[in-house]
């Protein structure tokens, strides 16, 4: 006998019913960026591996120990994506849109793909809404793309999150606080393998979460109380802006983030209800990596909101998102009402009403109990002696009250009863 299929490791499936809450929690997040007047771009699922290589970097552990790469029939190394944003950037830079008007502003939704240990919220093909905003440093375009993915779970009726939020400073005051860095950590009692991540990249060690670390870390100098006058005025202006729409945030001076771009601006939307993977969303400013990718000296920033754990994050709170229910109608024919049944589904259909009928033969019993069972509010049942009069027996399966409605006003008598 041999073994039965499976889905890979650590790929979540959504399945009807369920599926469809997971779609409207894609269409929430993705609605104020359609608003903000971001158009939508559908970008490759693989790209050449240097590409992640020189945006992202090598030393972050998406480039290094996460990424699905591989050789196709050319013998070119391909990656199955591991993030969105240097694909957008090799896009707007192939096709020259950043020779039009700035800020370039696009969306974007679809599987990431990370070799992670899988655990709850953590999966190896991961789903993410982002936007992307590239060719202004203005903050106030800081403020519309944070606003944008606030605004997006609270339309959700997400409460139990938070953003946090910190400046990385740029490439005029990053270097000296690194080096400020380095010397601290130096002094520290550190293991071999810590220190070595300390020579990569020392940021990374402010992340540490062992106890024996982070006790030595109290006085470790922080980047926000180094950063150069243009990025502390910079930051000021977000978190000015931030307050005047009232979007609440925390500056969290210890952020680190997993990818090498960011510079000044950096977030993170953090949900208290899933645990360990409590990062629901994440994003910041990238003001280097157009040109470190063959592009213009230009600025942008973006996010990246995870799918799978915003419907998680919903899960936890309760919420209902998406329809109550996957169908309006249910159509049940009996005897000759099957020649009819296809031809009235139709026409409610047209109507806008979500509609579906019960297929093949079964008794009236068996019909009803699945016609319950599909969720719908109303049922239509197609009885032989009602056609001949013209009618067909509405039945509401909240009140059980059934009602002969005339064939010729079934559409608007059930649109008005659904309304
Ligand atoms: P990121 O922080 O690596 O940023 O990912 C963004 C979000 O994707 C995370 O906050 C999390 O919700 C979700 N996510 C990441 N990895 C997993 C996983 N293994 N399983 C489930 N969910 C996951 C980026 O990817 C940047 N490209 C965001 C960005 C856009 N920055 C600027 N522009």
């Amino acid at each position: 006998m041999s073994d039965a299929l499976a889905a890979p490791k650590g790929v979540p499936e959504y399945l009807p019913p369920e599926s469809a809450a997971w779609l409207a929690v894609r269409e929430g997040l993705s609605r104020p960026a359609v608003l903000a007047g971001y158009g939508y771009i559908e970008l490759p699922i693989f790209e050449d591996t240097a590409l992640y290589v020189r945006g992202v970097g090598e030393s972050t552990d998406v480039v290094s120990k996460e990424m699905y790469t591989f050789s196709d029939r050319g013998d070119r190394s391909l990656t199955l994506r591991p993030e969105g944003t240097a694909g957008v950037m090799r896009s707007v830079i192939e096709h020259r849109l950043d020779r039009g008007q700035l800020p370039v502003k696009v969306w974007y939704a679809g599987p990431f793909f990370r070799a992670e240990r899988p655990q709850h919220g953590r999966y190896r093909q991961l789903q993410q809404f982002g936007v992307e905003a590239i060719g202004s440093d203005d903050p106030a375009l800081d403020a519309e793309v944070i606003a944008i993915a606030d605004s997006g779970y609270r339309s959700l009726g997400l409460t139990g999150f938070r953003l946090e939020l910190t400046s990385l400073g740029c490439a005029e005051c990053r270097p000296p606080y690194r080096e400020r860095l380095v010397a601290f950590l130096d002094g520290l009692d550190l293991d071999e393998p810590t220190r070595e991540r300390a020579r990569i990249n020392p940021l990374r060690v402010l992340d540490d979460k062992r106890p024996e670390v982070i006790a030595q870390l109290t006085d470790a100098p922080l980047m926000l109380d180094h950063l150069c006058s243009a990025c502390a005025e910079h930051f000021a202006r977000v978190r000015g802006l931030l307050d005047a729409q009232q979007v609440a945030y925390v500056v969290n001076p210890r952020m680190v983030r997993g990818l090498d771009y960011y510079t000044r601006t950096t977030f993170e939307f953090v949900h208290d209800g899933l645990g360990a993977q409590s990062g629901i969303g994440g994003g910041g400013r990238y003001d280097g990596l157009m040109s470190e990718l063959g592009g213009q000296e230009l600025s942008g920033i973006g996010f990246g909101l995870g799918l799978d754990r915003t419907y998680l994050a919903c899960q936890a709170e309760g919420l209902q998102v998406g329809p109550a229910s996957p169908l309006d109608v249910y159509v049940v024919p009996v005897g000759a009402g099957r020649e009819r049944a296809p031809l009235l589904v139709a026409e409610l259909r047209a109507a806008g009403l979500r509609t579906d009928q019960i297929f093949g033969e079964r008794g009236l019993k068996g019909a009803m109990k699945q016609a319950d069972r599909s969720g719908a509010p109303y049922v239509v049942v197609l009885g032989e002696r009602d056609l001949a009069a013209g009618v067909a027996q509405v039945k509401s399966m909240h009140s059980g009250e059934q009602a002969a409605v005339p064939l010729a006003n079934l559409t608007p008598y059930l649109k008005e009863q659904l309304s």
